[in-house]
């Protein structure tokens, strides 16, 4: 996650640049720069390390230009040095960016053999040399820009001037947030409100795949086919700025939203996009030597410990033993001698994880904290952490910070079953390529959400609502049922969808809604079989998949939405954004207080 910032300013701009990234600086600061227009001309000043560095670059080498772009990095690709501190130039084009570009090596490959030298190790710099080669061929910076674009495969946010062009600066956003401020007779670029806040309360936040020409009287917002579309302009408070609610009416719409940008981060910390290999702190113990792992955590975050038992076990062939930090923690579960024990909490103040984390200390495991807030109690007292970084998380119903610690939880998997030896080096250069593709696809998914916002006010008659999943997805259909329950006050229960004979059938009749989650994966067949028995029954199913046929794969279906077709490891990730967005469309149908539901609290700390 970066910061960035552009300004067509009427006075020089580095200062007010640098006043922009201070605000951005919680976004990274591996490294800084600006560039401007100097005489038409692009000049950068960059310096590795926090802002101050450039602030004295800066003093050394004043910068007077009027027309400017700012980055403040938290590098994935590349070390923090100064060569690869963005801004990037190239050909009479600078970009800052923020996020992924998934497709880089192919990218950079077909421009060097085009004869294009790259200086960095960047994922940024293919942008720069794409957009050069476009205007190279005779096309105008807009077109240029455009047609990048479309090569584009990511989750990202930019920020383009181009030498000779006083009046110019393009912005386009993809799974990335990107916003306008509009002053007077000047405009600006910036990652979020609090960036703008100096200059302008007057803020357009950029949809899904929009890019904008701007100048200092206008802004051109277009859409991704590149037809011209409007956004609304909204008066921020200044007060609100940290707490803002984006272009959302919600909390927890923005923290569903924000999951391409989080996720991307929460990537770049636990993975070396260079090697594609994951690349975990240093912890007090190494996975070939456990026998079991212990999992606890509550509600949301002991769902994302359910899913990480299918890829310890699958793929580290390591025991794992996931239960509510409730139970477990007056269970007295013998635990074998150096043992890992791992407690998830978004707070990290939840007293019965807290509690559970303290039985495991006691027993003489290794203990790891998987926790957004990094000062909390369950932080301190673990012997190593490894942060989520889904930002403070607001709406009580968990969003982000869930997927974030499927993303971690991915990912330490992944250092087990190397340490394990029980993946080869190319699997896991294929499994780490998969995750990098989550923020893309589920960006994919949030362009879809008014289907799921239709196929949601279709649930808000029902008084039961079943979810059903099958191996990795059944922790899913839980957090699916959670979350329609705890926010839209609709009775849901999640099953595993070989259970349904079990019991739930008995319910089902055609006022029972059955949401089934059930990607291609190596279950499908038994997943449609269970599904054959709810459509006998005259049970109303929703499939969530990941290819969508007439004759809905075999069973009747009410509804249909398709997921992107991904490697079935981070499936997990993908299913959870639609849950998500069906329960929240539920509860706004439902006119319940989404961000704080009756009776709930978004910290538990009494038992
Ligand atoms: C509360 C929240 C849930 C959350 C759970 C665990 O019940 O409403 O959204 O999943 O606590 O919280 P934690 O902070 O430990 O993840």
């Amino acid at each position: 996650m970066c910061g960035i910032v552009g300004i067509l300013g009427s006075q020089p701009v580095a200062p007010l640049m640098l006043d922009a990234l201070r605000r951005l600086e919680y976004r990274g600061y591996d490294s800084a720069g600006v560039a401007t227009l100097e005489d038409g001309e692009l000049v950068r000043r960059r310096a590795p390390g926090k802002l101050n560095n450039l602030q004295g670059v800066l003093g050394n080498g004043p910068l007077s230009g009027t027309t400017g772009i700012g980055h403040t990095r938290w590098a994935t690709h590349g070390a923090p040095t100064e060569t690869n501190a963005h801004p990037h130039s190239a050909g009479g084009v600078a970009v800052v960016h923020n996020g992924i570009i998934e497709n880089f090596r192919d990218l950079r490959e077909e421009l060097e053999t085009d004869g294009y030298r790259f200086e960095t190790q960047t994922d940024t710099e293919v942008v720069v040399q794409l957009i050069s080669r476009e205007m190279k061929e005779g096309k105008a910076p807009k077109d240029a820009v455009f047609a990048t674009l479309q090569r584009l495969d990511g989750a990202f946010a930019l920020g383009i001037i181009f030498s000779g062009q006083q009046d110019l600066m393009i912005g386009a956003r993809r799974g990335s947030p990107l916003a306008i401020g509009y002053g007077d007779g000047e405009m600006f670029l910036g990652s979020d409100a609090v960036a703008l806040a100096p200059f302008t309360n007057k803020v357009t936040f950029l949809d899904e795949g929009d890019w904008v020409v701007l100048t200092r009287n206008s802004a051109q917002i277009h859409d991704e086919t590149g037809a011209a579309v409007e956004r609304p302009i909204r008066f921020t408070q200044a007060s609100a700025y940290l707490a803002d609610k984006g272009n959302h009416r919600h909390f927890m719409a923005k923290e569903i939203a924000e999951q391409p940008e989080v996720i991307g981060h929460t990537l770049g910390e636990y993975i070396d996009m260079a090697e594609q290999r994951v690349k975990l702190p240093e912890l007090p113990f190494s996975f070939a030597d456990l026998t079991r792992v212990t999992i606890t955590a509550c509600g949301t975050a002991s769902y994302a410990g359910l899913a990480a038992k299918y890829w310890f076990e699958q793929i580290a062939r390591l025991p794992v033993e996931v239960d509510i930090a409730s139970e477990f923690r007056y269970r007295e579960a013998p635990l074998p001698d150096g043992g890992l024990s791992v407690v998830i909490s978004q707070s990290g103040e939840t007293a019965d994880t807290l509690a559970a984390l303290r039985y495991c200390a006691g027993q003489g495991q290794h203990t790891v904290g998987i926790v957004n807030v990094q000062d909390s109690s369950i932080a301190r007292e673990c012997d190593a952490i490894l942060p989520t970084y889904a930002g403070p998380e607001i709406g009580v119903a968990s969003t982000k910070a869930f997927t974030c610690q499927l993303t971690v939880l991915a990912c330490m998997a992944l250092a087990a079953a190397r340490q394990r030896n029980t993946i080869t080096p190319e699997q896991e250069r294929e499994l780490v390529s998969a995750l990098v593709g989550v923020p893309r696809h589920i960006a994919d998914i949030l362009r879809n959400e008014s289907e799921l916002e239709r196929i949601a006010k279709k649930l808000t008659s029902a008084r039961d609502v079943l979810y059903l999943g099958r191996g990795i997805n059944y922790p899913i259909a839980l957090e699916g049922a959670l979350k329609l329950k705890e926010i839209s006050y609709i009775h849901a229960e999640g099953y595993a969808a070989g259970e349904l004979k079990h019991g739930p059938i008995a319910l089902i009749d055609e006022d029972v809604p059955v949401i089934v989650i059930a990607p291609h994966d190596t279950l499908y067949e038994k997943t449609v079989s269970n599904m054959e028995e709810v459509a006998a029954r005259g049970g109303k199913i929703v499939l969530l998949t990941d290819e969508i046929n007439g004759n809905g794969n075999g069973a009747e279906t009410f509804e249909q939405f398709r997921v992107p077709r991904a490697n079935s490891f981070i499936n997990p990730m993908l299913y959870a954004v639609p849950v998500q967005l069906l329960a929240y469309h539920a509860a706004v149908f439902m006119g319940t207080d989404i961000d704080q539901p009756r009776n709930l609290a978004k910290s538990v700390t009494v038992e």
